[in-house]
């Protein structure tokens, strides 16, 4: 059993279709999700890497802990990465707060919180989104969307225009093949019937259900069948509270 993050398992997720389904994402209308942040990382390394994120508050994102490096640059209101928009906010993360627990062996805790140098500008393309509250546990069963830039094929870079797909909320049973899946911490997501069905995303992306950002995009398998699991928002709320008031 591979635990990949999931900016490694999107290349391995062709966009790939099943009866009278177009799978693998559609495109998004240009700045309907204004709190989806395109993250330029340069990891301990030194290696570039991307990663989703999202806005919650105008100075703080929420992303992956697997997403922290050396420096973060986060840009706002981006439709494709590719192409400069007006609508684009480009800031710089002053501080990387990851999650204390987080277990990078076993993507424990993928959860980080990142605070901006200065306060993005709200507009038609830059917004924040709603987080749950503590105790709510969001129904399996449920539909729910995932947004990103994510890689479109093996060889492939990542999508240049945002996309995003429909995702299944299943049972946890549907995770048990995950060694360090944990319901209470983490959403198992993607009905694995849909053998192909690929979504498209990026490490640190939302899961949004009915408005809510419910989920952060973690890991998946390495042979790229749902389901793929995500960190549970919720069950934070109570750390993300607390460096919020304090920062
Ligand atoms: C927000 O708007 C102000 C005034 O137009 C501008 O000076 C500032 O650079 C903007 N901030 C960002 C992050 O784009």
């Amino acid at each position: 059993m591979y635990l990949l993050p999931l900016s490694l398992l999107l290349f391995l997720l062709c966009s790939s279709a099943e009866a009278g389904e177009i799978i693998g994402g559609t495109e998004c209308k240009p700045h309907s999700r204004p709190y989806m942040a395109y993250l330029e990382i340069v990891t301990s390394q030194g290696q570039r890497v991307t990663c989703g994120g999202f806005l919650i508050r105008r100075d703080f994102m929420l992303t992956a802990a697997h997403c922290a490096g050396r420096s973060i640059t986060v840009t706002l209101g981006v439709h494709n990465r590719k192409e400069k928009e007006d609508t684009w906010q480009k800031l710089k993360v002053v501080k990387q707060f990851l999650h204390p627990k987080y277990d990078r062996s076993i993507l424990r805790h993928d959860i980080m919180l990142l605070k901006l140098k200065e306060k993005a500008n709200l507009t038609l393309a830059v917004g924040t989104v709603p987080l749950p509250p503590q105790f709510y546990f969001v129904p399996s069963g449920r539909m729910c969307r995932v947004a990103g830039w994510g890689k479109t094929g093996v060889m492939e870079p990542g999508s240049d225009t945002l996309q995003e797909v429909k995702q299944r909320l299943m049972d946890p049973k549907a995770c048990n093949h995950f060694r360090y899946f944990d319901h209470n911490l983490q959403l198992c997501v993607g009905n694995p019937k849909k053998i192909n069905s690929a979504f498209k995303g990026d490490s640190g992306s939302p899961l949004l259900c009915a408005g809510v950002a419910q989920g952060i995009v973690s890991y998946g398998r390495g042979e790229a069948k749902p389901p793929a699991v995500f960190t549970r928002i919720s069950h934070y709320r109570p750390w993300i509270n607390k460096i919020l008031r304090a920062n």
